[in-house]
């Protein structure tokens, strides 16, 4: 077992200067607003987009179906868990008629003005249709609609695709922190 330290990027957006405007989902897509129904299936998005990211590595929970569950009961359970600021995408498969979850976010209020975001991911085979772009602004309304000003999160540094992502959408980089994690290969 070897102690890795993962450099993560502490960003933030300042909801004072505005919200771009929400784009449509595509086609056969829908965006469900928080239940305690839906924990299973904000826990199933979460695991199917993290499980082979290098976050699974820095935050193992994420990398099992039970530690998602799990995860996602607890910041269910969390004070200050903001459900409006908590979403869930669904593909509404139009040939089998099935319904998949295939994105998450989780919001909560850590003081009367500052926000953080715990997870958004996208399952893989959804990814670069917007739906990212989509969960992430309907959040910082969510976070907005309760009166918080700022809004935080963290990315480890060589997750670039995020990076860009959060950075297009007006967050900026605050500070650099390092988490550690114990890994059993390096
Ligand atoms: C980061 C993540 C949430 C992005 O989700 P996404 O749905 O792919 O995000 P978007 O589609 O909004 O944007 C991604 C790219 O698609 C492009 N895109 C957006 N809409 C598009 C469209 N309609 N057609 C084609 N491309 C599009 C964007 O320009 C962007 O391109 P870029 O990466 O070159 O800048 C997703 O990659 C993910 O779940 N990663 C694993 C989990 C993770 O690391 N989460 C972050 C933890 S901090």
């Amino acid at each position: 077992m070897t102690v890795t330290y993962f450099r993560r990027f502490c960003m933030r957006f300042d909801l004072r200067e505005g919200l771009s405007e929400e784009t449509a989902l595509p086609k056969n897509y829908s965006l469900e607003p928080w239940s305690t129904k839906l924990v299973k299936e904000h826990a199933a998005a979460k695991f199917r987009s993290f499980r082979s990211e290098m976050d699974s590595n820095v935050f193992p929970c994420l990398g099992s179906e039970v530690g998602c569950l799990k995860l996602m009961k607890e910041i269910s359970c969390r004070q200050g868990f903001l459900p409006s600021a908590t979403w869930l995408i669904r593909y509404n498969n139009p040939i089998t008629g099935v319904a998949e979850s295939c994105g998450t976010i989780q919001g909560i209020q850590e003081q009367v003005d500052v926000g953080s975001i715990q997870n958004i991911g996208i399952v893989p085979s959804h990814r670069s249709l917007g739906l990212g772009s989509c969960l992430l602004t309907r959040s910082l309304a969510g976070f907005r609609e309760v009166g918080i000003q700022f809004v935080t999160l963290e990315v480890t540094s060589h997750n670039t695709g995020a990076i860009r992502l959060y950075q297009r959408m007006g967050f900026c980089i605050v500070r650099t922190v390092y988490k550690s994690a114990d890994l059993l290969y390096t």
